[in-house]
């Protein structure tokens, strides 16, 4: 890298928000953000070229004529990442992965390199966060050491991404891995690892370096609190894939999902437990997600939720339980708490569960998120249940949107979740009334449609009491 390169613009850049000012003030004028901007070199003339695959054609094709590019995959030998991905990495393509600190992403990563070695290609691994000691300490734990991935993947502490592009560039790797982004800097720039700046231009100069070399890059991207990627949201544009690794820190299972594909599907999701020896693809991830639990408690419905393409069948939790002065809690953990509270208004008012004057938590087991409306049911009979004190029977799921006026609406995939929660031995559904002809043969599964959450709590918890003997507040 030539340290020549002429230091034309520059900018102040949010922080926060990317947006640029030409001068420095003490509160950024696009998101208010305050002390958020941070003086920027830019490059005004980025280099535009044709994303990989889409060719320099200039010329208009009929749509007939457009011919699909072959697409040779790199597998990274970990089937559920594989699958994520639409069938292993593109070469010359770019892959984000994000997680939480903590959350495995350098294990991941590290075993998908040993992968790209097992099918025969040679990985760089340029480890800003970690010391090549502490790297080689993981690959110890995951049992890579004296095996071909021991020789075939070089290690490199790094940060600067001129470096890195240059070791690259000598040693032609089929998968150059830089963990972390933040942590990546160009001499081209000002201002600190991390910073928006850097972390755009730093990918930006690692994506014309997978685009040109046809090498797959997996950049390892740290997320804060709220869930988002830390760093400009340009980034996010910038790759090809952003793949997302989610898990509560302490528990095992972690779910890989993909929020931008360009190469496959952004439906999929891989389900993996963190052992002693790395994570491991878990067998039969249908069934990972559910609590395990003797005897009937009450607060419990299982929900067969679809991630994708694959049916996983949920546990939903909730306990109520009478507030004390103030106003009551509503606590979402793994469920939308919009959704929530807007479940507790409509079982109040159409169901007659009153939950009021009740704190009301809400979680999935397991730990993973589920945003779609078709849990609305389950969540709705969990509340009902444990307000109640009555369990749902263990051999039943439940399914099916709930709409502002206590009707149930139908979902999507109905079928499948209903055969995957027969092949688990589940024997009874609760659906959405206008669906059972979709569900109609379901072998070894008692299929029963209703039209409102009332009907269906009536058949879960039984009837709703009008006027409750203890009363739905305090007793
Ligand atoms: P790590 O991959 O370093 O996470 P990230 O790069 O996302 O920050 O791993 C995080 C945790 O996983 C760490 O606390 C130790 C644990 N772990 C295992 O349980 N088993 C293993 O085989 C490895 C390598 C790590
Ligand atoms: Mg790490």
């Amino acid at each position: 890298m030539s340290p020549a390169r002429p230091r034309t613009d520059t900018r102040f850049v949010c922080q926060t928000c990317a947006a640029e000012q030409l001068r420095w003030e003490g509160q950024c004028r696009a998101c208010g953000a305050w002390n958020s901007l941070v003086e920027t070199v830019v490059d005004r003339a980025p280099v535009r070229r044709a994303p990989a695959g889409l060719g320099g054609g200039a010329q208009p094709v009929a749509l007939g004529d457009v011919i699909e590019p072959e697409r040779t995959r790199l597998p990274v030998g970990i089937g559920e990442m594989d699958r994520v991905l639409g069938g292993g990495l593109v070469p010359g393509s770019v892959v984000l992965v994000g997680g939480e600190p903590g959350i495995g992403k350098s294990t991941l990563v590290l075993q998908a390199a040993a992968g790209v070695v097992a099918s025969g290609g040679d990985v760089l691994y340029a480890s800003g966060e970690e010391s090549p000691a502490q790297v080689r300490l993981r690959a110890a734990r995951l049992g890579l050491l004296g095996t071909a991935a021991a020789e075939r993947i070089r290690l490199f502490a790094a940060t600067e991404v001129g470096r890195i592009l240059d070791a690259a560039r000598d040693s032609a790797p089929a998968l150059l891995v830089v963990d972390s982004i933040q942590t990546a800097t160009t001499d081209e720039l000002d201002g600190p690892a991390g910073s928006v700046g850097q972390v755009r231009q730093s990918a930006l100069r690692l994506t014309e370096l997978a685009k040109e070399s046809q090498t797959a890059v997996i950049l390892v991207g740290h997320v804060t609190k709220d869930g988002t990627l830390a760093g400009p949201r340009t980034l996010e544009h910038l790759v090809d894939a952003v793949l997302t690794l989610e898990g509560e820190r302490y528990a095992a299972l972690r779910v890989l999902r993909t929020a931008k594909n360009r190469f496959g599907s952004t439906d999929e999701v891989g389900v993996f437990e963190m052992r002693e020896d790395g994570l491991a693809e878990v067998a039969d991830p249908a069934r990972a997600f559910l609590a395990e639990h003797e005897a009937d408690v009450p607060g419990s419905m299982v929900v067969p939720t679809m991630e994708g393409t694959r049916p996983l069948l949920v546990e939903v939790q909730a306990l109520v339980a009478p507030a004390a002065y103030g106003s009551a809690r509503r606590t979402a953990a793994g469920l939308d708490p919009n959704r929530l509270a807007l479940l507790v208004a409509v079982l109040a008012r159409r169901a007659g569960v009153g939950l009021g004057s009740h704190d009301v938590y809400a979680s999935l087991a397991g730990g993973l998120h589920v945003d779609e409306p078709a849990t609305d049911l389950a969540l709705a009979a969990a509340l009902a249940s444990s307000l109640r004190d009555a369990p749902v029977d263990r051999g039943t799921v439940a399914v099916g949107e709930v709409g502002l006026l206590g009707e149930l609406r139908q979902v999507a995939g109905l079928e499948r979740r209903l055969r995957e929660a027969a092949r688990l031995g589940f024997r009874r559904a609760i659906v959405p009334r206008g669906s059972r002809s979709a569900a109609g043969a379901v072998p070894g599964l008692d299929v029963v449609a209703v039209g409102s959450v009332r009907e269906a709590l009536e058949i879960l918890v039984g009837p709703a009491r009008a006027a409750s003997p203890r009363g739905p507040g305090r007793s």
